[in-house]
């Protein structure tokens, strides 16, 4: 049901906003419906084992996108004695190792969202070899590999959406409000900090480049005053914008963050430091996390970008059904971010609770 919500949502944000659009979006949204239209459990499913590695389990993104991915693969037919989901604790050998007892277990299909998207080829080379269709969620593996997937016709796949689009939205929801109204020293620049993720990740990499990119596309000049790596980790943050106040003072007016967890941190950092969000300075997070859209809809945070863990969760298990029937996939499959502002908060909370 809550599905069905987004899609309205989407279309709605998706006429009002953007420039970014492109023709690729709209072939992967006619995917995403088709794929929501079959909602019936198939009893054969009920005996498929489905083995799932979350890259850690400490993160509140990955946590909303794997309590859905299982009650949604519950829903289409699948045992839950059947679906395992291991936590990689941000290890790449130990998720190495979970992915070893998985193919030794005899899973019918793997679900995993790698540690390292570096280390996607070791692990497609010996989840292939032993005959698994495998599905990449959230991080996306380099267009080499991907390409690999493609010329040797593998049943693999990576459902994600494009980070770039998220960023771009960040940036425009900075470009929005105008340059009299970010300019508070008056220099006639946009001055920023960015506080970036785990720095290996394409979302982190993306998102800091086109959110920058948004504001030089709206004819902004921009002033980078810091950039740290807060690896989508809130007290991480927290403490990287209190150094960041403490030394660039009210010369910051923007503060980009990469997630929305971290974005929670840097307001804790700005309250400390005497600072109001909206009046002296301004925030964006990306995820739509409940606390950020409290926050959005308070005022305490400028916007946030949400980032479609039922989409993306369902995509996933629907692309690992269609290997296990034998229906198949593309190489990628997509899926689109929505703007937040004040306007939509509670709508996209509605959603979400
Ligand atoms: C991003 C998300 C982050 C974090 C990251 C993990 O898409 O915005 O909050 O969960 O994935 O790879």
């Amino acid at each position: 049901m809550k599905k069905r919500l987004v899609s309205r949502i989407l279309a709605t944000a998706m006429a009002g906003v953007m420039a970014f659009s492109l023709p690729v979006m709209a072939e992967e949204a006619t995917e995403d419906t088709a794929a929501e239209e079959t909602t019936e459990a198939n009893p054969e499913l009920a005996d498929k084992k489905v083995g799932v590695c979350i890259y850690q389990f400490a993160d509140n993104f990955m946590t909303l996108f794997r309590t859905e991915l299982e009650n949604y693969l519950v829903e289409k037919g699948f045992s839950k004695d059947n679906i395992v989901i291991q936590d990689g604790a941000n290890d790449q050998a130990t998720q190495s190792n979970q992915i070893d007892a998985f193919i030794a277990d005899g899973v019918d299909v793997l679900i995993i969202n790698p540690v390292n998207s570096s280390s996607a080829a070791t692990i497609t080379d010996k989840v292939v070899d032993a005959g698994i269709p495998l599905v990449y969620i959230n991080r996306e593996p380099d267009a080499s590999e991907e390409q690999r997937w493609a010329d040797n016709d593998w049943d693999v796949t990576y459902v994600g959406c494009d980070a770039r689009q998220s960023g771009t939205m960040q940036g425009e929801l900075i470009a929005d409000l105008g340059l009299d109204k970010i300019d508070m020293n008056g220099n006639g620049k946009v001055d920023y900090i960015m506080i970036e993720g785990d720095p290996e990740n394409v979302d982190a990499q993306y998102r800091t480049e086109f959110s920058v990119k948004a504001l030089e596309d709206a004819g902004l000049e921009v002033n980078c005053l810091d950039d740290q790596i807060g690896n989508w980790d809130q007290a991480t943050a927290q403490q990287l914008v209190a150094n960041s106040l403490s030394q660039n003072g009210d010369d910051i007016e923007v503060v980009f963050c990469n997630n929305d967890a971290m974005a929670l941190g840097a307001l804790q950092a700005i309250q400390a430091a005497g600072r109001t969000v909206n009046e002296d300075i301004y925030l964006v997070g990306v995820d739509a996390l409940s606390e950020a859209l409290e926050d959005v809809m308070a005022g305490t945070m400028t916007g946030t970008v949400f980032n479609d863990h039922f989409s993306q969760s369902h995509s996933a298990a629907d692309a690992a059904i269609n290997y296990l029937t034998g229906a198949g996939n593309e190489h990628y499959i997509g899926c689109d971010y929505v703007k937040v502002t004040g306007d939509n908060a509670q709508e996209i909370l509605d959603m979400v609770k």
